[in-house]
């Protein structure tokens, strides 16, 4: 039988901070550390035929953290997706930023506009970043657009069907995740693709975030493989 290959893989990249304190380090050092495991992520996502990988980098609660360390966030992000860029390009990588962008500065959202351009024609894997993302935020904003239609007329409220709301998220024309993956040995979601989630597989290894390279990534795709998807049916 064929090796299952997940078309979707979402990962909620944690533990750089406490990979960092166990270094002896300040915890910007372990984000730092972290952008060399998404650089490996995303290649051993291309070798593995994923078509998606979605890579949660920073939730609407992450701007609760010390002024600092969201300075350092946003910094690192900006310059790590500016300098990727064209080297994703090369490598057929399209980027797509998911999440609020009103909260950025004008000079940070005219940069992931311009990265989102510049990679459109990338047609071999589809790399999807979750930054100031939320949820229960988006799933909001959802039912905010589908009551807006209702009241212009458009739509009948009792015809709104799940594909409305799906159609309605950030994630509208990206697949579901077939594979959920939590590093650092958290099992939670932190408010992660709920909807889009339903009946994704999980999985929690304790390899904290920096550490969670090319290996790591195939060691999970076999994970998948192992895994029976049974859909509520038999
Ligand atoms: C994940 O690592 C990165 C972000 C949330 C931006 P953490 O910063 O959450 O690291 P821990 O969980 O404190 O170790
Ligand atoms: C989730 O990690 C958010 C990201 C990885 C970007 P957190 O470290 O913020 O989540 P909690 O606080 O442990 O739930
Ligand atoms: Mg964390």
């Amino acid at each position: 039988m064929e090796k299952k290959i997940p078309t979707h893989v979402a990962i909620i990249m944690d533990g750089n901070g406490r990979w960092a304190t166990q270094q002896g380090k300040e915890r910007y050092e372990g984000h730092i550390e972290g952008v060399v495991s998404v650089r490996a992520c995303i290649k051993a996502a291309r070798r593995n035929g994923v078509r998606y990988l979605t890579l949660y980098a920073f939730s609407t609660e992450n701007w609760g953290r010390p002024q600092e360390e969201v300075e350092a966030l946003m910094q690192l992000f900006c310059r790590s997706v500016t300098n990727e860029t064209p080297e994703l390009v090369k490598e057929g990588v399209r980027v797509r930023f998911i999440g609020r962008r009103d909260r950025f500065s004008e000079e940070v959202r005219e940069r992931l506009l311009h990265i989102e351009q510049s990679t459109a024609e990338g047609d071999k894997l589809t790399l999807v970043l979750a930054f100031d993302y939320s949820s229960r935020d988006e799933i909001m904003r959802a039912a905010r657009q589908l009551a807006e239609r209702v009241a212009k007329g458009e739509l009948q409220s009792g015809d709104i069907t799940e594909q409305h709301i799906s159609e309605s998220l950030y994630t509208a024309d990206i697949p579901d995740p077939d594979f959920i993956i939590r590093t650092s040995g958290e099992c939670r979601l932190s408010n992660f693709l709920l909807w889009q989630a339903s009946y994704a597989e999980m999985y929690f290894p304790q390899t904290l975030w920096p550490d969670f390279r090319e290996e790591e990534f195939d060691k999970a795709m076999e994970v998948y493989a192992e895994r029976d998807r049974r859909y509520g049916v038999l």
